[in-house]
């Protein structure tokens, strides 16, 4: 039987998100996605009249398939988390089941089980403020949609997963260094997905014999890092200074995910791996 992937964190397919459902794919796995709730509509028409088919193409020629598209708002456990504003707002009022617990839920009825869980997704509000400028509510926005978000993930989705099962997350070398300009608690944010990463592992290891790995990825122009505004500077910057002096494909993220969810990393848990073009072993830039 082939495995079958629920990706959380695919709205577009400029993303690391998309590039490791197409890795999946072409390695023979099923793709669900998990798509944020104020971006649904847009992704579902594109995919609809065919503004992706172009980068749906595998390397064999065929095409990846998205078996189902589910409404997510990884902010949000459960209907009782929401609030009204939220509720009644209108890009949310037209889905529904979109909490994490019910996405769960969701998939469970129409698939019973999963193999591979990919968290590939994040969000802080104030982001391009300073950290000393960071508002205490920015912050934990940051941590809750960055952070926990993959707790939560796997807390509703590891009851559903089949022993030997793979999580992945994607981090930012921006937890561990100082990377002036990814602020508003984002490295922060990416420290606590580290750290949690290990403790899970731990967890979902001993109880379910289920694998937590985390990649930490160089810099990509997705939708979410131009947000930031500094990736072509960082993208640059890598190509200066990395060992490998090349631009850093979403590709080639896709790619080490596929192998670490599949049979040939089974030793691999709790795990910080780098895909950056080795820059994160650089002391100093030359
Ligand atoms: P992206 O824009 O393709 O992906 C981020 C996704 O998160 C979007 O689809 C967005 O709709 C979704 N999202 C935001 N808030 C959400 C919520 N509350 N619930 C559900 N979904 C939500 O951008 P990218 O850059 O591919 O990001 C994917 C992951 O890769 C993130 O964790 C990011 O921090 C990480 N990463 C990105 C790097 C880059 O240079 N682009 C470098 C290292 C890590």
């Amino acid at each position: 039987r082939g495995k079958r992937a629920f990706i959380a964190g695919v709205a577009d397919d400029n993303g690391y998100g998309w590039a490791i459902a197409k890795s999946l794919a072409a390695a023979g796995a099923e793709i669900l996605v998990g798509t944020w709730v104020p971006a649904l509509n847009i992704f579902e028409t594109s995919l609809r009249r065919g503004k992706f088919d172009e980068s749906r193409v595998l390397p064999d020629g065929s095409s990846m398939e998205i078996t189902k598209v589910y409404p997510l708002d990884a902010v949000y456990d459960s209907p009782e988390d929401v609030p009204e504003d939220i509720k009644t707002n209108k890009r949310y009022a037209g889905s529904s089941k979109w909490t994490v617990k019910e996405a769960a839920e969701s998939v469970k009825e129409d698939f019973g089980t999963i193999d591979i869980l990919v968290h590939s997704l994040a969000n802080g509000p104030e982001v391009s403020k300073p950290i000393l400028e960071t508002s205490r509510n920015g912050y934990l926005a940051a941590i809750s949609a960055s952070s926990y978000s993959f707790i939560s993930l796997l807390k509703h989705f590891i009851p559903i997963m089949n022993p030997g099962g793979a999580t992945i997350s994607l981090t930012y070398i921006a937890s561990e260094k100082i990377i002036p300009g990814y602020g508003g608690g984002m490295s922060s944010a990416k420290a606590a997905l580290e750290s949690d990463t290990k403790v899970l592992a731990f967890e979902a290891g001993r109880k379910h014999n289920i694998r937590v790995n985390t990649i930490s990825a160089g810099p990509l122009r997705s939708r979410a890092a131009k947000a930031i505004g500094f990736i072509d500077m960082m993208i640059d910057y890598s190509l200066e200074n990395a060992p490998l002096q090349k631009e850093l494909t979403a590709d080639e993220v896709g790619n080490a995910a596929a192998f670490l969810a599949s049979p040939l990393a089974s030793a691999i848990t709790g795990a910080v791996v780098y895909v950056d073009n080795g820059l994160n072993a650089m002391g100093v830039g030359v």
